[in-house]
């Protein structure tokens, strides 16, 4: 099938790296010329395991091509996705225009009956507007809507290999339906995984999903810090809790807050379509109200062991992006982290195996970044972590000992929770942990 991805973000690249490799015939199109003469250059803008061979792999069997061209990329194609940005504006809402103008270049340019299928996160309700763009086009466009599961660092094994694929599309529109499910069925092999709903259906479980993922993420860390106060241990609660098969361990690890391109603008978006029609959604207004409180913990614990005084301190931070196996910072934890300690005057020393380039993109050398990890402990007040990178699982603790001014370590993921540190001559912290 000849398909056009339009948008090489995260989500067009994936996508169309992943519809190549099941036999499609893919152009992926962005405006940025400058992205795309990368992008055919071999150089991949993203940072996301598996990808660089997956593209390499399908651009080198010819079904893998860029283009700068959209209007003539869509013309071609039997099935146009929409894989651009939908910013936030300042109320919340999101910024369409990028998903209008697709539309409207569609619209304009098919030569044949054509699939529209929106992948970008878009408000309920934007299925309706892009069929209202597509109306009066020469031939009938039909309009999916197919949000997008992928996580950041498995996106790779999440499109090729997805819980579900959730499906928008008019009950008798036998011809987008025929499509869509041929085009997906190398990766639904079992059909239960392909969900066919009302459009906007399809819209609001993508909110809905993201949403209750993040609900539980805040009430767990809303519960971790209760355990501090009653002796109890978060690890414990969440097996106990996570073991009744109705609520399931997943995503209820305690920690310095969610971030993320997702969860937080999700979150807020949710809220907002609420209100448009008249509908408070209290638990998503909490949800984000606790994040927003649960990013100050750390810095807050760090102040308590500094009695209230961190100037001058020299702080070192492991982990800055918002999730390991990524190079991805945005609305990370480690942002409110050093934006308090640099209001405060402390000094920061930081090390992430991906993250580093965007820190200092934003921050300069407001922040040193450091090669090597153990160099941001040398000579620390206190040593933050902040992503559970797989390297800092298991550090080399004496040196770590030997390296600080004061064995201080403020653990925000928990991953040191079991080791004892306190009776090695640490003063340790995680979130809502007992040892
Ligand atoms: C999230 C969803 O998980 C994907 O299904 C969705 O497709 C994606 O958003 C999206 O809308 O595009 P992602 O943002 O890549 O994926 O990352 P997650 O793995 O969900 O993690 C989000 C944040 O929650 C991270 O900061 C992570 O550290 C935090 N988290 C996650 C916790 O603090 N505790 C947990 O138990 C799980």
């Amino acid at each position: 099938m000849r398909i056009c991805m339009v948008g090489t973000g995260y989500v067009g690249l994936v996508s169309g790296a992943g519809f190549a490799e099941m036999g499609n015939d893919v152009v992926c199109v962005d405006i940025d010329k400058a992205k795309v003469e990368r992008l055919r250059q071999g150089e991949v803008p993203i940072f996301e395991p598996g990808l660089d061979e997956l593209i390499a792999r399908n651009v080198k069997a010819g079904r893998l091509t860029f283009s700068d061209d959209t209007a003539a990329s869509v013309a071609s194609a039997q099935v146009v996705f929409v894989g651009v940005g939908t910013p936030p504006r300042s109320d919340g809402g999101a910024d369409l225009s990028a998903v209008d103008k697709v539309a409207e270049t569609v619209a304009a340019n098919v030569k044949q009956e054509t699939i529209l299928v929106l992948k970008s996160t878009v408000p309920v309700g934007t299925n309706a507007r892009a069929r209202r763009i597509v109306a009066k086009a020469a031939h009938p466009i039909h309009v999916v809507s197919n949000p997008e599961f992928l996580k950041e660092g498995e996106a790779v094994n999440d499109f090729l290999r997805p819980d579900r694929v959730v499906l928008g599309c008019d009950s008798d529109d036998t011809f987008a339906r025929d499509i869509m499910a041929r085009l997906y069925h190398p990766v639904c092999l079992d059909k239960d995984r392909i969900i066919w709903m009302a459009p906007a259906s399809a819209e609001l479980t993508k909110y809905v999903s993201n949403t209750m993922l993040a609900m539980r993420i805040s009430f767990i860390n809303e519960v971790a810090t209760l355990c501090e106060k009653v002796g109890a241990d978060i690890h414990e609660v969440r097996h106990g809790v996570g073991s009744d098969v109705r609520i399931g361990p997943k995503f209820l690890y305690a920690g310095p807050g969610y971030g993320g391109s997702c969860f937080p603008k999700d979150v807020q978006a949710l809220v907002q379509t609420g209100r448009e029609h008249g509908v408070e959604i209290d638990l998503a207004v909490s949800t984000h109200r606790v994040n927003e409180r649960q990013k100050g913990l750390l810095p807050r614990k760090l102040k308590t062991h500094m009695d209230g005084d961190i100037r001058g301190k020299r702080v070192a931070i492991w982990g800055l992006t918002f999730k390991p196996r990524t190079d991805d910072v945005r609305e990370s934890a480690a942002l409110t982290l050093i934006d308090v300690l640099l209001t405060e005057g402390a000094q920061i020393v930081a090390h992430d195996p991906e993250g580093m380039p965007k820190i200092r993109e934003i921050y300069g050398d407001r922040v040193q970044l450091v090669e090597d990890a153990y160099e941001a402990a040398r000579g620390a007040d206190a040593l933050v972590l902040l992503t559970e990178w797989r390297q800092y699982q298991n550090p080399d603790f004496d040196k770590l000992k030997s390296l600080m001014k004061r064995p201080l370590l403020l653990d925000g993921r928990n991953i040191w929770s079991t080791y004892g540190l306190r009776g090695q001559g640490f003063h340790y912290e995680g979130v809502g942990v007992r040892s």
